[in-house]
């Protein structure tokens, strides 16, 4: 016999299981089909947890090695054991999908195991099983892009999963593109010893992020060892007895060069994914990136079915799914819910982090909107003094006119924190001079995004 449900989500990644668990807050009897045998999709499994908890460590790491003596504390050269640190990603993915296992019974969730497909709107089959409901939510996520002729097997040429997973450090590591992943990995994998070389197609590491930004994080990350091969392209991968050979040429074309390699990170963006899903059978279109089309409402062209997070367009970000999510729940149980994709900050979580949030100088020149530009530079910011981290600044672009806060940028320790006061601005509309007029707590490096509001139309006091 078929159950009945009034909503199914398909998937149970951030966006999934946020929209289960606020459906089912207001009332929906909601279940959620996931494949995996953990909760918590590729963010909490293989992306934003393990990635995280492995900067985490690998940075102690690195720190007790070099920075701690400065402050007096003498330490015998830190040994690693990559065994005991693996385990220590592996016990912080676990914490996470049980809590998400948890808050599921908590709120009367049934996980449905198994691989969701649509047999129709109104019906999902999973193995042999039928639920019917009134909608059905796509969060299926996303997966890996591959890169033509280089094949992934996860243990020498690898992919981000393969790469929160490598059982010794790799003397020689080669990323293949300059992104987020590629950076965070990269930085995972330098701290503990290896020689990173990333090569990136584009001019620039971190396309899309404020120039001024990048200029400043590719510096540090070259001072951190970093090699980058920028404007180049990886055109084979050949494995050797011992060892990889890499041929890269100039993205434009021009002569091959071959590196060395003893692991390769292809890190050149996600893709949608929804295969099995029975798409083409319920009739759901998708678009030329294989992306699931939605209105501003979620909705596919299908009645009752409904897509969210990294499966449809826009950043591929947890936060960016987990608030599709709850909206869309809030809209299903006849509330009022929206995202506002002006205010969606992007984090990279390396060291100094690099957080922001709205427009870029670059996006606000090619728009013809008229800023004005308030930096502060964490060198004169006291907190930072005393910790001895004051690479980097805080940069906040407001608009000539109205002096409304159009975008922030930041460098520095802890900017992925500090970039939240910033979303909070923008979603109050705030203006440069409102923050300016905030007391903020000292010493805190948080002091920087005052002092940067206070240069966007005065003068900071510290400089
Ligand atoms: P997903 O998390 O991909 O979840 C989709 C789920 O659907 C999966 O569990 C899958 O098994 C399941 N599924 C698919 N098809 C079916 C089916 N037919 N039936 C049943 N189940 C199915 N984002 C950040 O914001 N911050 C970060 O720090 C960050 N770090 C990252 C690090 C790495 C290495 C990676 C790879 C990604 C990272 N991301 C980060 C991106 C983030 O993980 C994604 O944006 C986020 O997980 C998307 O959520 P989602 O719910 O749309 O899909
Ligand atoms: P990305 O889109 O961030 O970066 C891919 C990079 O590869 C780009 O710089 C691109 O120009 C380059 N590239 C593309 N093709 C190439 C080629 N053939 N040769 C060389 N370079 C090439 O994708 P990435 O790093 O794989 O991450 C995937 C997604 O995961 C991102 O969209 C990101 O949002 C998300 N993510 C987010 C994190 C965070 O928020 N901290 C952390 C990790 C991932």
């Amino acid at each position: 016999m078929a159950d009945a449900f009034d909503l199914v989500v398909i998937g149970a990644g951030p966006g999934g299981y946020e929209c289960a668990i606020k459906a089912a807050q207001l009332g929906l009897k909601v279940a959620c089909v996931e494949k995996r045998d953990r909760l918590g999709g590729t963010c909490l499994n293989i992306g934003c947890i393990p990635s995280k908890a492995l900067l985490h460590a690998s940075e102690l790491f690195h720190e007790a090695g070099t920075s701690f003596s400065d402050m007096g504390i003498e330490v015998s050269k830190p040994k690693l054991n990559l065994k005991q640190m693996l385990a220590f990603k592996d016990e912080a993915i676990d914490g996470n999908t049980k809590g998400i296992e948890f808050l599921f019974k908590k709120n009367k969730i049934e996980w449905v195991k198994g691989e969701g497909v649509i047999d129709a709107p109104g019906k999902v089959k999973v193995g042999d099983r039928v639920l019917e409901t009134k909608n059905i939510v796509i969060a299926t996520g996303s997966d890996v892009a591959k890169l033509p002729g280089v094949e992934i097997d996860e243990k020498t040429v690898v992919s981000s999963t393969g790469a929160l997973e490598l059982g010794k450090v790799p003397g020689k590591l080669v990323v293949v593109g300059g992104g987020v992943i590629g950076l965070e990995l990269g930085s995972v994998w330098r701290r503990l010893g290896a020689e990173v070389t990333v090569v990136e197609f584009l001019d620039n590491i971190l396309p899309g992020m404020d120039g001024e930004v990048v200029k400043n994080f590719t510096r540090t990350l070259k001072k951190q060892g970093f090699t980058f091969k920028l404007g180049t392209k990886v055109t084979k991968v050949e494995k050797q007895k011992s060892g990889l050979k890499v041929s890269v040429e100039p993205a434009k074309g021009g002569d091959t060069e071959v590196l060395d390699a003893d692991v390769v990170l292809v890190a050149i963006g996600r893709v949608a994914y929804t295969e099995g899903l029975g798409l083409d059978k319920a009739g759901v279109a998708t678009d030329k990136r294989g992306r699931v089309e939605v209105d501003e409402n979620f909705k596919t062209n299908v009645d009752g079915i409904y897509a969210l997070g990294d499966c449809i367009a826009g950043p591929m970000l947890a936060h960016k799914a987990m608030e599709e999510g709850v909206a869309l729940a809030e809209r299903l149980a006849g509330h009022y819910g929206a995202v506002n994709y002006d205010a969606i900050p992007g984090v990279v979580y390396t060291s100094p982090e690099v957080a922001s949030v709205g427009k870029t100088e670059e996006q606000l020149k090619e728009a013809g909107i008229e800023y004005n530009v308030g930096k502060f530079p964490f060198t004169a910011n006291g907190r930072a003094k005393a910790n001895k981290t004051t690479d980097g600044f805080v940069k906040i672009l407001a608009d000539k006119k109205t002096d409304r806060v159009l975008g922030v940028h930041i460098i520095g320790v802890n900017g992925g924190e500090m970039i939240a006061e910033a979303v909070i601005a923008m979603e109050l509309s705030a203006s440069s001079e409102d923050i300016a007029r905030i007391c903020f707590a000292h010493p805190t490096m948080s002091e920087a995004v005052k002092e940067a509001a206070l240069a966007v139309t005065g003068l900071p006091i510290h400089m």
